[in-house]
């Protein structure tokens, strides 16, 4: 039986979503039933590494998203989001932090989504020390003819954080300021696997706040008990969670 969560009581929620968020809406999670990484090879599995050995790997799974984007709909669990932050009264705030670059919580209406792993829809130089701007992309590359950067040269990127890439500073930065003041955490469709996002919890204990986690599973690492978890779909679970129903 799920009940209602009381957020009028509740003045800083910070909600973290994982790729499970989006399985109903038709992508695959990483982990779990149907994950992604079970069928890379370990040396395709898009890190800094391999991205300058072998961009075409990140950029294969950027431009099929970018394919399918068009017909992805959010679904019930991003709506549900949605509809909590548009409607929170002025004193009490709503913080969504996604590590997914699907743009899904953007087409559901949420606003200031923080993306912790960056967007399948910009691209960067990967020159570092080049000062052309991530800019919005949705253009589908051919595999075999990668975009190279007007300014130096370089070849284009996906703006995403690879694993071994650190979360760009300023989503850094206001994640830790809304985890700070948070007296609601909720997880949603995450396998708490990959940091900093899955230690986001205990930041959010140390400061006294109630702990929600929304997953299909039970999450691996015990030590971070969540004061409820709810095991199910997030997109029949938070409807009723956050009232919609
Ligand atoms: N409702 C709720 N949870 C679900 C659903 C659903 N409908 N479907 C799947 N899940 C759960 C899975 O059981 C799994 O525990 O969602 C979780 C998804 O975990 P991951 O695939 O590991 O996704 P995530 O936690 O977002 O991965 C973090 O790892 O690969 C990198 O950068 C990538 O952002 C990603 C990061």
């Amino acid at each position: 039986m799920i009940e209602k969560l009381e957020l009028t009581k509740y003045k800083q929620i910070v909600i973290l979503t994982g790729a499970g968020i989006s399985v109903a809406s038709g992508l695959r999670p990483f982990r779990g039933p149907g994950g992604l990484w079970t069928e890379l090879a370990p040396e395709d599995i898009p890190n800094a590494t391999n991205l300058r050995k072998n961009p075409e790997t990140i950029w294969q799974i950027v431009c099929e998203l970018r394919k399918i984007s068009s017909g992805l709909k959010p679904n019930a669990a991003h709506l549900a989001i949605a509809y909590l932050q548009a409607n929170a009264s002025k004193d009490h705030k709503v913080t969504l932090i996604t590590q997914n670059m699907d743009g899904l919580h953007q087409k559901a209406g949420s606003k200031d989504v923080i993306e912790l792993h960056g967007s399948a829809f910009r691209t960067k130089c990967s020159n570092e020390n080049c000062d052309l701007a991530a800019y919005e992309d949705n253009e589908i590359y051919e595999l075999n003819h990668l975009p190279s950067c007007s300014k130096c040269g370089s070849f284009l990127r996906p703006d995403l954080v690879l694993f071994d890439e650190p979360i760009p500073g300023k989503e850094e930065w206001l994640s830790k300021r809304a985890l700070r003041d948070c007296d609601l955490f909720i997880a949603i469709g995450t396998s708490g696997t990959v940091f900093p996002a899955s230690n986001f919890v205990r930041s959010a204990k140390y400061v006294g706040a109630k702990t929600v986690l929304i997953n299909l599973e039970q999450l691996n690492s015990s030590e971070t008990a969540f004061d409820q978890e709810i095991l199910g779909k997030a997109e029949e679970i938070l409807p009723i969670l956050l009232g919609m129903e």
